[in-house]
């Protein structure tokens, strides 16, 4: 699965001071039942029940049909609510305790399984939000607030409707305006406060060692992650069982591999030998 010289690759970085890090995608979560976005019966590509999915992520949908927005995301929501992390979520828990100051796990995942898994809050950096949250779709304030528990609990499908006492709930609390669900939308640029924009673009410069895990690449703060830590010499391991932006890209690179895997499988693998030999 690992070869001889990425293995030599991956112990000589281990020696060294840089950071270890981790930049992951909605494949990490397959194993756990949850779909991806762009894979067969992804969330992109099946979309809600009467949108395509370009529409459903937006803000401007969200201004002209909040409710249908919402009950996109808390069809999401419902079906995240029960998953469980998997080996993958339960190996980076395990390499963040190994690594201490030098780990940091940057997911575009919004659904809770790395809280669930167990994985410190302090080396998470979540680039697309977290659907656990909300906050003031006017930006009367940066506030996050839980979706509140009378919504956020039901067990919902792609057609099930909002009432009309759950839409009184999902309010900003601060100003009583609609409240919008806490991600990034197509229509969105990355920032600071809310996706930790220049948080990320600096431990990648600072990584020594990069793991792509699960993802397809296909939005710009990934990509420029991952040029980052080439730009300083760093190595980049992507691991996913299917050719992706980032297995192409890294091919033509000194620096660059792909361990074709599942996230589940190679995870374990790279807990073990950093036991052995960190
Ligand atoms: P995608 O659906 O685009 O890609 C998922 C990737 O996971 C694919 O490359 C699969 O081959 C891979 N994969 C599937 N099963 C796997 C497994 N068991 N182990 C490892 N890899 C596996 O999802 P993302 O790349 O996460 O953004 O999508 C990026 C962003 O696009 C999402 O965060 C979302 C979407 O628009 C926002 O919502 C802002």
């Amino acid at each position: 699965m690992i070869s001889d010289a990425l293995l030599e690759r991956i112990k000589e970085k281990l020696k060294g001071q840089r950071k270890i890090s981790f930049l992951v995608g909605a494949g990490l979560s397959a194993e756990s039942g949850i779909p991806t976005f762009r894979g067969k019966d992804g969330f992109w590509v099946s979309g809600s029940k009467n949108y395509q999915p370009e529409e459903i992520g937006t803000k401007a949908m969200f201004d002209v049909n909040a409710h249908a927005v919402w009950e996109w995301f808390l069809f999401r929501i419902s079906m995240m609510r029960d998953s469980q992390p998997n080996a993958g979520h339960r190996a980076l828990v395990e390499m963040q305790d190994l690594l201490g100051d030098r780990y940091a796990l940057i997911s575009q995942n919004v659904d809770g399984l790395h809280f669930k898994a167990g994985s410190d809050e302090n080396c998470l950096f979540l680039i697309h939000g977290d659907l656990r949250y909300m906050r003031c779709s006017e930006e009367c304030s940066k506030q996050l607030y839980p979706i509140p528990a009378e919504v956020a609990d039901q067990e919902r499908t792609r057609s099930t409707k909002l009432t009309f006492e759950e839409l009184q709930l999902l309010v900003c609390p601060k100003c009583g305006e609609m409240a919008r669900p806490h991600v990034l939308w197509f229509d969105e640029y990355y920032n600071q406060s809310y996706y930790r924009l220049h948080d990320v673009l600096r431990i990648a410069k600072e990584t020594g060692l990069l793991f792509v895990v699960g993802t397809s690449g296909a939005t710009n703060l990934p990509r420029a992650i991952v040029n980052n830590t080439l730009a300083r010499q760093g190595i980049v391991v992507d691991i996913n069982p299917n050719s992706n932006y980032f297995s192409e890209k890294l091919s033509s690179k000194k620096n660059g591999f792909w361990i074709q895997g599942k996230s589940g499988v190679v995870l374990p693998r790279v807990v073990e030998i950093m036991k052995e030999h960190l």
